[in-house]
C-alpha cells in the first residue's frame, strides 16, 4: 500500500471504530494529515476531553498519552507505539522528589506537563511552556521547586525574580543540543532571519531568541509575522510544517541535530496498526495515580 492510500484506510477506519487521532506537532506530515487534531501537548489533551468519540489514538509520546487518560478517564486512550517515551519525562522518580520535600517543607513543587503521572502524584501544580509563567507567578508560596527541565526553570526564574526558584538538573536532552555558537553560525548565514526558540533550549540560547516560545506559540508567531524569515530553535519538524503552512516565508531550523528520535519513532505504519487493533499500547493506570495526577493538573487549569 502506498502512503496515500494507507492514509485513505486509516480514516476509514477510525470513523469505524469511533476513533479520534491526536498528533503532536513534532509528528511527521503523513501522521498529521490522518489527526482529527494537532497541537501541543495540553491542547491536544484538552481537545480529548471535548472529542464526541469513545477512543483517542495518541501519537506523541507516553507522557502525553497519560495526560489524555487521566483527563479523559471514560475514554480508551492507546499510545501508537509503545517505546515512544520523553527521557526528560522519565528523568526524575518519586523517590527522588520525595527526598527533596523533605529537605524543603515550605517549597511548592511546580511540575513541567512532561513527567510521568506517576511523578506528578508527588508535585502540587503542573505547567506547561506557555503557562508556566502564569501559574509560578500567581502561586501564593514564594519558594518553588521547580522540576525536571532546569532550562525552562531558569527562563521562568528570570520573569518572576520576585520568588525563590530552586532547580534540580534536568532537561531536554533535544534541546540542549543547540549552543551559543549554532545561534551565532546560523545568524550569520541568515542575518534577516528572526530565532524563535523553546525555552527548553539553554539560557545562553533563550536570551539570544527574538520570541520564546511552546511549540503551538512558536508556530502562531511565524505564521502572523509579517517577517518573511525564521531560524527555528525547536524540533526540526516545526520548520518543516512551517514551510509548508507557509510557502511565502523561509524557515531554518537552528541545528539539524535537533531531532527527537522517540517522537520520530511513531510512522504511519504504527497508527494503521493501532487502528486496526493489532498494534499500540492501551493506557492503564491505576486510580490512586489518576485522581492524585489529576489533581495536579487541574490546578494548572484553573490557573492558567
Ligand atoms: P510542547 O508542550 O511545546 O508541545 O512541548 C512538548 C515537548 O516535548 C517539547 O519538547
Ligand atoms: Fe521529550 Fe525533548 Fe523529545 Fe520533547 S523533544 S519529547 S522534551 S525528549
Amino acid at each position: 500500500m502506498n502512503i496515500c492510500d494507507l492514509q485513505k484506510e486509516i480514516l476509514r477506519l477510525k470513523k469505524e471504530k469511533d476513533l479520534c487521532i491526536l498528533a503532536h506537532s513534532y509528528q511527521a506530515k503523513e501522521i498529521l494529515e490522518v489527526a482529527d487534531y494537532t497541537g501541543d501537548s495540553f491542547q491536544l489533551s484538552v481537545m480529548a476531553t471535548k472529542a464526541p468519540q469513545k477512543n483517542v489514538l495518541m501519537c506523541g509520546v507516553r507522557f502525553m498519552a497519560e495526560t489524555v487518560k487521566i483527563l479523559s478517564p471514560e475514554k480508551t486512550v492507546y499510545l501508537s507505539n509503545p517505546v515512544a517515551g520523553c527521557p526528560m519525562a522519565e528523568q526524575m522518580d518519586k523517590t527522588l522528589i520525595e527526598s527533596v520535600k523533605a529537605a524543603n517543607p515550605d517549597y511548592t513543587v511546580v511540575a513541567y506537563i512532561n513527567t510521568t503521572s506517576e511523578l506528578k502524584t508527588v508535585c502540587d501544580v503542573c505547567v506547561t511552556s506557555s503557562s508556566a509563567v502564569k501559574i509560578v507567578k500567581k502561586l501564593p508560596s514564594d519558594n518553588i521547586l521547580f522540576i525536571p527541565d532546569c532550562n525552562l526553570g531558569s527562563f521562568v526564574a528570570k520573569q518572576v525574580p520576585e520568588k525563590n526558584i530552586k532547580l534540580l538538573q534536568g532537561g531536554c536532552p533535544i534541546h540542549v543540543r543547540v549552543s551559543a555558537k549554532d545561534v551565532e553560525k546560523t545568524r550569520a548565514l541568515y542575518p534577516n532571519a528572526k530565532l524563535l526558540v523553546h525555552p527548553e533550549c539553554t539560557p545562553d540560547v533563550v536570551e539570544k531568541a527574538d520570541f520564546i516560545g511552546s511549540t503551538s506559540a512558536i508556530m502562531d508567531y511565524a505564521v502572523k509575522s509579517d517577517e518573511k524569515e525564521f531560524i527555528i530553535g525547536t524540533e526540526i519538524s516545526i520548520a518543516e510544517h512551517l514551510s509548508f503552512a507557509c510557502p511565502d516565508k523561509r524557515f531554518y531550523p537552528l541545528s539539524k541535530d535537533l531531532i527527537c528520535s522517540n517522537m520520530k519513532s511513531t510512522t504511519l505504519m504504527d497508527v494503521y496498526h493501532s487502528v486496526c487493533g493489532n498494534g499500540g499500547e492501551e493506557i492503564t493506570l491505576d486510580d490512586d495515580t489518576m485522581s492524585k495526577a489529576r489533581k495536579c493538573i487541574d490546578r494548572m487549569i484553573e490557573l492558567g
